[in-house]
């Protein structure tokens, strides 16, 4: 548990760097990233690079002991290179290049930017390799930010033909895999094929899905060969990608494979304001951000460099590698956090595994896109309200010392799978068919469910081993292969209880209805058959009703947006009906110990809950429903309670629902001021969020003042 800051030397004086450099070590900070913005000035022009200011920069970082994580800086190609490579720049779905004059503006097909990328991730390699204080590496930064993953260039579209070819195999295998014969789209050679833009109404899903397929394995290839390089000249040190919050355009799971360490840039209050929450949302969490945004992310991230090794552990290694620290520039609106949001997002992020957490920026810069964006420091040197509260963390860490290492040893052990799939997200996306169908708003409604029941979560890849889990969840599984289907109902028979979000099976790998009909592969274990969708405009909605005798505390709730008729084999039971014409809603089919739940409908947070509750009980585990604004993360035999809300609320462990024996706090206590935080060491390792192994009686909500 070690904090960082994100520092741009190259913006300052040198004048300044060593006291910057002291001042940091004095706060707390071990970790420095620099570097990935600053190409132009570490190669001026062509061939001629300038080392001496990063030298110095490294050294006097390196003089106050501080570790340094260095960057290649292939997101901001120079002037210089543009110019003698003008087709180096992506090209948007219009035809228009992506200029020079902001960051991100490479195309990821282009063989001689990919050459260059090469060629400058060599050179700082070789140049701080081996250098004593580089200790990490971070390749680009945020791949796809500002829409960058999908370039229409003529070398993607080369490209696109190749991957094509090597998928396909033949055009007619490419022809029948696609449906092309549909409105006269069939291809005669892969030459024929072009991006899908620029067609008189929607392009062919499956073409569309094709080309995000090959623009993110294009994504994975860039990054493939920095990391070799980086590898190669700098044996030892991990490399890391920072990635962004609730972006989806390339597959993150891939690129993890070649990584060691995941990191993500965390923005509470930018993405609170930028995305789908309601406008009650927006404003009500306007300055704590949704208490769940981080940690779906932490979750999500934690599952990333793990997930698709054979053999490696549960979770792999993460950061956050920026870390909001007061208003940003780049939101609808940008809010500044409540006094004692930076400390209690810092503690939440260490709290779900997180090894490092960074501070973007060490100073906020005074001119510039970003001069609106504050640092943990002012432009004048001062300290800012976020340096004060990374201050205090930095205190907080010193004072509790190796014993936080050593009580987070045995790392967070979950009992609640979120399985999350890029390819699904995209079939989502590409055919929505009805326009507030967001899979990425799905999978986040549930996840927070999940969590105001007090259930700690991983969310994994498809991919990922299900072994031990005890409730497995996938709202946004359009596309189930057969090996996911056949660990799922591996895990059902082991004794896992399974919930299908709607679409779930709805399409083949091309992006097509599977022959049985949804939910496909998973048509018999679930015992439900999909015939027929509809998807709900704004104002229509549905009650749905648990069954009689199966309510269990859950009155009813409103579907929205999306519901489905299912025909239900025989043996399979019933839970709810929808309230207009009594057809199945949800489903429950036992098998083995377990048993598989399909939900016919986009059911409203309190339809998530219940249903979640139910199935969380019938698995097992200990559900605590919580406060709106409180959540409980667990890791090793640290307990951390934060409170996102304006009032006091009153919590602690509690003895008599986990294997805890006596809790003693560390930070704070039961009672917790807004934005208070507490963290305990329970005597005994909590069990895992609910890891209980009997049924256990949950626990009344939290009490607040
Ligand atoms: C991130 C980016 C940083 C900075 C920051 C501002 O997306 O990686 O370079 O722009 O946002 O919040």
């Amino acid at each position: 548990m070690q904090l960082g800051v994100c520092y741009y030397p190259e913006h300052w004086p040198r004048a300044w760097w060593a006291e910057d450099a002291r001042r940091m070590r004095e706060m707390g900070i071990t970790w420095v990233r620099i570097a990935e913005f600053a190409w132009s000035r570490i190669e001026p022009s062509p061939g001629h690079f300038d080392w001496a200011w990063l030298d110095e920069a490294v050294e006097t970082l390196h003089a106050q002991g501080l570790k340094v994580v260095m960057c290649t800086p292939t997101a901001t190609p120079p002037k210089w290179l543009v110019d003698a490579m003008p087709d180096m720049l992506a090209v948007d779905a219009n035809g228009q290049p992506r200029g020079h004059g902001s960051r991100r503006h490479y195309c990821f097909s282009h063989a001689g930017y990919r050459a260059e990328s090469r060629r400058i991730s060599r050179a700082v390699a070789e140049r701080y390799g081996r250098h004593p204080a580089v200790a990490a590496w971070q390749t680009d930064n945020e791949y796809g930010c500002h829409d960058t993953v999908l370039s229409y260039s003529e070398a993607a579209k080369a490209g696109f033909r190749r991957w094509l070819a090597e998928r396909h195999g033949t055009v007619a295998a490419l022809n029948e895999a696609w449906g092309t014969v549909f409105w006269s789209m069939e291809y005669r050679s892969f030459d024929e094929v072009d991006a899908p833009v620029g067609t008189v109404t929607e392009a062919h899903p499956a073409h569309r899905l094709d080309w995000r397929r090959y623009a993110s394995s294009e994504v994975r290839a860039f990054n493939r060969e920095q990391c070799e390089i980086l590898r190669e000249a700098s044996p030892g040190r991990p490399v890391s990608h920072n990635y962004m919050g609730f972006f989806t355009e390339f597959d993150h799971h891939e690129v993890a494979a070649d990584l060691d360490i995941a990191t993500w840039d965390s923005y509470p209050l930018g993405f609170t304001q930028n995305f789908f929450l309601r406008a009650d949302e927006k404003a009500a969490l306007a300055r704590t951000g949704h208490p769940d945004i981080p940690a779906f992310h932490h979750d999500l991230y934690r599952g990333m460099c793990a997930s698709v090794r054979p053999g490696a552990p549960a979770h792999g290694r993460w950061w956050v590698m920026e870390q909001q620290p007061g208003p940003v520039n780049w939101a609808s609106w940008n809010p500044a956090p409540h006094d004692g949001m930076v400390r209690l997002w810092t503690w939440q992020a260490l709290a779900h595994g997180a090894e490092v957490v960074s501070y973007f920026r060490w100073r906020q810069a005074p001119w510039s896109q970003e001069q609106m964006h504050t640092g943990l420091h002012r432009p004048d040197r001062s300290v800012d309200q976020g340096g004060v509260e990374a201050g205090q963390v930095g205190e907080e860490l010193r004072t509790l010392g190796e014993a936080l290492a050593t009580l987070a040893a045995p790392g967070i052990v979950n009992r609640v799978a979120l399985v999350f799939d890029y390819a699904s997200v995209w079939m989502a996306q590409i055919q929505p068919q009805g326009a507030d169908y967001l899979p990425i708003e799905l999978h986040f409604r549930v996840y927070s469910a999940l969590r105001t029941l007090g259930l700690d979560v991983d969310v994994v890849a498809p991919t990922a081993s299900l072994d031990g889990y005890r409730l497995i969840v996938l709202p946004v599984q359009l596309h189930v292969a057969d090996a996911l289907a056949a660990a799922l109902a591996r895990a059902a028979l082991a004794g896992a209880q399974i919930v299908l979000g709607p679409r779930a099976g709805s399409k083949t790998d091309r992006l097509s209805i599977p022959v049985n009909l949804a939910p496909g592969p998973l048509r018999d274990a679930t015992g439900v058959s999909v015939q027929r969708v509809a998807s709900l405009p704004p104002g229509l909605t549905v009650t749905l009703l648990p069954t009689a005798g199966l309510a269990g505390g859950w009155t009813s709730c409103e579907v929205s947006r999306w519901r489905e008729d299912l025909a239900v084999d025989a043996g399979v039971v019933v839970e709810a009906v929808f309230g207009d014409d009594g057809r199945a809603a949800l489903t429950c089919r036992p098998h083995g110990d377990g048993a598989l739940r399909y939900v016919a409908g986009w059911l409203d947070e309190s339809g998530w809950r219940s249903a979640l509750q139910r199935t969380a009980e019938a698995a097992g585990l200990a559900v605590e429903p919580l406060h709106d604004g409180l959540r409980i993360s667990r890791i090793g035999a640290l307990v951390l309670a934060c409170n996102f809300s304006d009032a006091t609320l009153h919590w602690q462990p509690d003895a008599a629902d986990s294997a805890t024996t006596s809790s003693r706090p560390l930070i704070g206590g039961a009672t917790l001021a807004p934005r208070g935080i507490a963290l305990w060491h329970t005597q005994q390792a909590p069990s895992p969020s609910g890891a209980a192994t009997e049924p256990q009686a949950s626990r009344p909500a939290t009490t607040g003042d």
